[in-house]
């Protein structure tokens, strides 16, 4: 089986952020979002794989991934040159894809399990798809899915205003080539999206093999800050061990489940886990709690930090408490010593705040 990986889109709700970097490429503990993606990918046992980039991501998620070598994978990079939704992309991508039944997989989205079995189940049960499903808390920014009792998907809506379940849909799917004949037959949505919800729902209408399953374990789609902030406590709670590369110095005090990266020093200060902190990183008299990624070349001195994303380059100084921020690279956050106050920060690459 193929996979289409989507990273094209313009990203426009992590904006500072995706001013300068695709969505897909922000870190969760130090590695892209996407990164994660390829290896789900990987051990499911796919081998070709065909990524979507639009003129805001192609040049980085082309560098970032390369031939896909390091996943055993082969890439074939695909320009969508407007983001004209899901369903769109799918056509872009249809001389890559052929006949074969495929994978799509949004790649801004992380879940808590592998898909190998989804896979499976989609083969044996000859499916034209097979979607995967999760229960939120709030339906009505999701696509979402009616089941009858039995568990058949009956209906599909995208974002409804007054929505008749709460199972989402996932953005992982899997299709047989009947999926084109579908979208061949759709409309743009009032946001002149081709949406792949609206495929689907073709699809039944069309008397197609469509079924859920409902995904037990976590899903988080990453187009917000609070939800990268959520991946980012979920993946350093769940797939975080202890890594002590750098120096600390009798000083200090590395509780828990804690990665140093190479070059990186700790003085004065406590990390307590679970916190990944990246390469040639300075920690100088701060405290850095739980949930905290820190990326390479930052510098921490004097500050408390904790629940939050620290991208790389990023100089914190003096600040009382920080904490539920996403800094982006290059960053500045500093303070004058005499204030005290607490903060909350949605910073841009190379912003500079003076507190
Ligand atoms: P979205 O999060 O729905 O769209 P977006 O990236 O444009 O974000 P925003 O709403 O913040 O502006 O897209 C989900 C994933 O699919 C994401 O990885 C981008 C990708 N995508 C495409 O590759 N092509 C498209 O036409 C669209 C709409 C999204």
């Amino acid at each position: 089986m193929k996979a289409l990986v989507l990273a094209g889109g313009r990203g426009t709700r992590l904006r500072p952020l995706t001013h300068t970097a695709a969505k897909q490429l922000v870190p969760v503990a130090n590695r892209p979002i996407l990164f994660y993606v390829l290896d789900n990918l990987a051990q499911a046992g796919i081998k070709e794989v065909g990524i979507i980039v639009s003129p805001e991501t192609r040049k980085a998620i082309e560098e970032a991934v390369g031939q896909g070598s390091r996943w055993g994978l082969k890439t074939e990079f695909l320009f969508q040159e407007e983001p004209l939704g899901l369903a769109h992309a799918v056509k872009v991508a249809r001389p890559f894809l052929g006949q074969s039944p495929f994978l799509m997989y949004l790649g801004d989205n992380l879940i808590g399990s592998g898909i190998g079995e989804f896979g499976k189940a989609f083969t044996a049960g000859k499916f034209d798809a097979l979607i995967l499903l999760k229960e939120v808390e709030d339906p009505s920014s999701f696509g979402v899915v009616e089941l009858d009792g039995q568990g058949r998907v009956l209906r599909l809506v995208e974002k409804p205003k007054h929505p008749k379940s709460n199972l989402a849909l996932v953005g992982i799917y899997f299709f047989s080539a009947e999926i084109h004949r579908a979208i061949d037959q759709i409309q743009p949505s009032w946001r002149g999206e081709f949406e792949i919800t609206d495929a689907i729902q073709r699809l039944l209408e069309m008397k197609a093999r469509v079924t859920g399953h409902v995904l037990k374990e976590w899903w988080i789609d990453t187009g917000k800050k609070d939800d990268l902030l959520a991946a980012n406590s979920l993946v350093l709670d769940q797939w975080v061990g202890r890594q002590l590369e750098g120096y600390v110095d009798k000083e200090s005090q590395v509780v828990g489940r804690v990665t140093v990266g190479r070059e990186t020093q700790i003085l004065r200060s406590t990390v307590r886990g679970p916190v990944v902190i990246g390469e040639r990183v300075l920690i100088q008299d701060s405290f850095i709690g739980p949930f905290t990624t820190i990326g390479n070349g930052s510098q921490i001195v004097h500050s408390v930090i904790e629940h939050a994303v620290i991208l790389e380059g990023v100089s914190i100084e003096n600040v009382d408490r920080l904490e539920d921020s996403l800094i982006g690279n290059g960053a500045r956050v500093f303070k004058d010593r005499t204030t005290r106050q607490g903060y909350r920060l949605h910073l841009g690459d190379d912003s500079v705040v003076e507190l």
